[in-house]
């Protein structure tokens, strides 16, 4: 006999908290690269003497929001009892943690290099990886 699908059930208050928190400091830090990578071209033509002080002053929200990924990311580890996870979650779960390092390692490297073309470059990769993380991440909340 197949059981009915049970249909949309609410989360308790602490999952509330804690995927809330997980996701808004996502949407700062995907969102803001996001945007902020939208908003340069324009700033480089009409203000570019603001340019390096609007990228220090987003640094200075965006990496809070990188630590608050990864605080609450451990807290979603252990709520979701991720010992018990079947190996497509395991394997999704180890995926997502090298494009979370190599996120914030193309961050750095865009936000240290130099050299135009390695800035444009790990802001490429840096972006990507964040928005693959976030894919992932939304397929293992299932
Ligand atoms: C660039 C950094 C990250 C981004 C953009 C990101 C994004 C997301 C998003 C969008 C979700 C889906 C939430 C939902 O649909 O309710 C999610 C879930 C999840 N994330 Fe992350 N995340 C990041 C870092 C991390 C880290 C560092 C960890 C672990 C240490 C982690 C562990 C998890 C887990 C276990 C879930 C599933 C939670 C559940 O099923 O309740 N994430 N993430």
């Amino acid at each position: 006999m197949t059981l009915a699908h049970p249909g949309p059930q609410l989360a308790d208050a602490l999952t509330i908290v804690r995927l809330s928190l997980h996701v808004f400091a996502a949407c700062v830090w995907v969102g803001g690269q996001v945007t902020l990578g939208g908003l340069v071209p324009t700033l480089r033509r009409e203000a570019p003497q603001v340019l390096a002080g609007v990228a220090r002053a987003f640094a200075r929200l965006a990496w809070p929001a990188y630590a608050l990924l990864i605080v609450t990311g451990v807290w979603n580890v252990a709520a979701v009892h991720a010992s018990q996870a079947s190996s497509a979650w395991t394997v999704v779960f180890a995926l997502k943690m090298v494009l979370v390092v190599v996120a914030g390692v193309g961050t750095l490297v865009h936000q240290r290099a130099t050299s135009p073309s390695l800035r444009g470059a790990a802001a490429g990769v840096g972006t990507l990886a964040t928005v693959a993380a976030l894919v992932l991440g939304v397929a293992l909340a299932g």
